[in-house]
């Protein structure tokens, strides 16, 4: 590949090595010098939005997408590929030659989050195969090598800013590419020798400040590939203060230290820095009172994009795993995996126009809210949020309508205070009465949303309910 940047390499060992003291010393200084510790309140306001938000699109995005999968005969790869495939690396680094995403438009696939009702959107700034999808000082891998020479990042993150939503970056530490990343793939050639792994940090930091200083203020720093042998809690928990360091009030999460506890992703004992858990491809049972946590999930069998991959969930799956994520007091980030051409694929689209319709509606059931009060409720899931006048309002959402028109909300001995169908605009109010055990609502016989309907029953104070529920 042609070097953009010929004396990057004598820049970075240059600054590596002069500032080898200053590096040491800074990093370590820096950590207690701008992570002031934070009380409890000014974490809850660190998080506030992100907690509100509880919808966000992911998107695996990178020059992966242009074998699109494939290789030889085999159909089942995608952002993995360099290694599921075994690709040396001058032959991987082909695939920067071939990525011309024509078709990207920030502000369409920006729109096509938010009328998903997806309040921020986190995307690969670089994958474990390394290639940046920005504009780096630091390395030709990236965007500018590209036939494309548009900085995609710049791009989202204006159409973010301008549609008001949050933008966040995934950024992965283990690297395929940087010759100082350790270790090497075991099935690869490729020399180790004079390879620094603390010089790979430098590259790593260098990297994360351009993400946070030149794209407006992140939301998110989401960091994956934490789990080979060369990171651990230290590595991370300086990554972390460092990250915070560049901006206070970003939000990052727990794959930045060692404390993921495999695919649920949850930190359940202390001592492991990060601001949420990471559960991937599954909901944990019941939620974490006290810890915030993000399931994400493909919407079919890939994260990047596999052209044979027509696995996909169905709408109504996916609102209810929406709602079944919200009603564990968890945050749901759904991805996707756009083509090598820039297009978000049409069954992905399909879906979240789905969700935006049902979200449209039913959004304030999901925005806001926090867990269930309810263990388990027979016909579907429950979502709640305070009233200002020291109500509860809980979100009933009915999965399966009851035949006989008798909604039974079990174990609840609040005063009721009202109900209603949530998207009824007239606000008619249900009957809702006081039954041994619980209380009955009254609901119409035809169900209204097969996928979902929102009943609202607002209670008297918070609710109290009993053991058993
Ligand atoms: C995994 C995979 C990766 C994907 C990520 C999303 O850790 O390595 O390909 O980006 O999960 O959670």
């Amino acid at each position: 590949m042609p070097s953009k940047k010929p004396f990057l390499t004598a820049v970075v060992l240059g600054t590596f090595f002069l500032s080898g003291i200053l590096v040491g010393l800074s990093v370590t200084q820096a950590a207690e010098e701008n992570i002031k510790p934070e009380s409890k309140a000014e974490h809850d306001q660190r998080m506030k939005w992100w907690r509100e938000a509880r919808f966000g699109m992911f998107i695996h995005w990178g020059i992966y997408s242009v074998p699109a999968g494939e290789w030889k005969g085999r159909t089942d790869h995608a952002e993995w590929i360099r290694d599921t495939a075994r690709i040396p690396l001058k032959q991987y680094e082909q695939f920067v030659g071939q990525f011309n995403p024509v078709k990207f438009n920030a502000d369409q696939w920006v729109r096509i989050a938010k009328n998903a009702g997806a309040r921020y959107i986190v995307i690969t700034t670089k994958h474990h195969d390394g290639f940046c999808l920005f504009d780096s000082k630091y390395t030709d891998f990236d965007i500018m090598s590209t036939p494309f020479k548009r900085d995609i990042m710049k791009e989202l993150s204006d159409a973010c800013r301008r549609q008001g939503i949050a933008m966040c970056w995934y950024h992965s530490i283990m690297d395929w590419h940087h010759p100082d990343y350790l270790p090497r793939r075991k099935w690869e050639q490729r020399s180790a020798e004079g390879a620094n792994f603390d010089r790979y940090v430098t590259y790593l930091k260098n990297q994360l400040r351009e993400l946070t200083s030149n794209y407006g203020h992140i939301g998110v720093l989401w960091f994956d590939g934490e789990w080979e042998r060369t990171w651990n809690h230290q590595r991370g928990q300086d990554l972390y203060n460092y990250v915070r360091g560049l901006d206070p009030n970003i939000i990052i999460n727990n794959r930045v230290d060692k404390g993921r506890s495999g695919m649920a992703g949850l930190t359940q004992e202390g001592g492991f820095t990060g601001d949420f858990g990471t559960p991937e491809q599954e909901i944990p049972a019941t939620g974490l009172p006290g810890v915030d946590w993000e399931t994400c999930m493909t919407m079919n069998d890939h994260w990047g994009y596999n052209k044979h991959d027509h696995h996909w969930k169905s709408k109504e799956d996916l609102i209810h795993t929406l709602v079944d994520i919200a009603s564990k007091g968890g945050n749901f980030l759904l991805n996707v995996g756009p083509t090598s051409e820039g297009l978000i694929p049409p069954a992905s689209v399909e879906r979240l126009e789905a969700m935006g319709r049902w979200m449209k509606v039913n959004g304030d059931s999901i925005y806001g809210t926090t867990a269930s009060p309810f263990k388990k409720l027979a016909w579907g899931r429950c979502t709640q949020k305070p009233l200002p006048d020291g109500k509860t309002r809980l979100y009933l959402h009915v999965f399966h309508w009851p035949k006989d028109g008798a909604l039974v909300v079990p174990g609840v001995s609040n005063e009721i205070s009202g109900a209603c169908l949530w998207s009824d605009p007239s606000g008619r109010r249900l009957a809702a009465a006081e039954r041994k055990g619980g209380v009955v609502v009254t609901v119409p016989a035809a169900c209204p949303d097969p996928i979902d309907t929102v009943v609202v029953l607002d209670l008297k104070g918070a609710p109290r309910l009993t053991a058993a529920h």
